[in-house]
């Protein structure tokens, strides 16, 4: 079993609801299994820390995961056209792991959950594409032999998997959005299987 990195920062769940279909989609590949993990808030002035393990939900990522993993799919809340900074603060964090190395020749996918259609979900995937460069990762995206990319009325690009979660973030993620979100994990769990064997 080789394990694949699924990294996500979600304040409201939209981003944790398209990573678990990532997760199944990395989990359909045989001899491939998700690592679901994310990381916790940031803020200028902490009244109290953050519990050591969250109360719910996924681990808090440790470095060693990135390590043990054979590839890494991204996903954060688009924030102004960019990454959460509770995902930037933890990248911002891995200069040991680009010295040596860690992730460089290793794939890797990005997704994001915007509350508006045109809210700049391009612009954050892209953006979070370039650390990834910076390690040397092999950045994979979405096809458009998959269907559902021409298809969808909502999320769903060739840069990564994308959900649009509507201005009171009440829009579930759709039949569209969750086929292309489980095409990318699984697309990126062949991509490592190969590289790895
Ligand atoms: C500070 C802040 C900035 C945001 N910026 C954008 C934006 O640029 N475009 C957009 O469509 N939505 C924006 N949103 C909305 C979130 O991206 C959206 O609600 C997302 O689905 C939340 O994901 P989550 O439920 O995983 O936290 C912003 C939200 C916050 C709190």
């Amino acid at each position: 079993m080789a394990d694949i990195l699924v990294l996500y920062y979600s304040a409201t769940g939209s981003v944790r609801s398209l990573a678990q279909a990532v997760a199944r989609g990395v989990d359909s590949v045989e001899g491939m299994r998700a690592r679901v993990r994310t990381v916790p808030k940031v803020a200028a002035v902490v009244d109290k820390p953050a519990p050591a393990v969250p109360s719910e939900g996924a681990p808090y990522v440790e470095a060693s995961d990135l390590a043990e993993c054979a590839g890494m799919a991204l996903g954060s809340p688009t924030r102004f056209g960019n990454m959460a900074a509770p995902l930037k603060f933890f990248l911002d964090g891995l200069g040991p792991e680009w010295a040596r190395g860690t992730l460089a020749g290793k794939p890797a996918a990005v997704f994001t959950s915007t509350a508006t259609m045109h809210g700049g979900q391009e612009a954050t995937l892209l953006s979070m594409m370039l650390p990834l460069l910076h390690h040397g990762m092999l950045v994979v995206g979405i096809p458009y032999t998959e269907p559902e990319l021409n298809s969808t009325r909502s999320g769903g690009t060739p840069y990564g998997a994308t959900h649009v979660s509507g201005s009171a973030n009440d829009r579930p993620v759709s039949e569209e959005e969750t086929k292309l979100a489980f095409a990318l994990g699984k697309r990126l769990a062949a991509v490592a299987k190969k590289l790895t064997t």
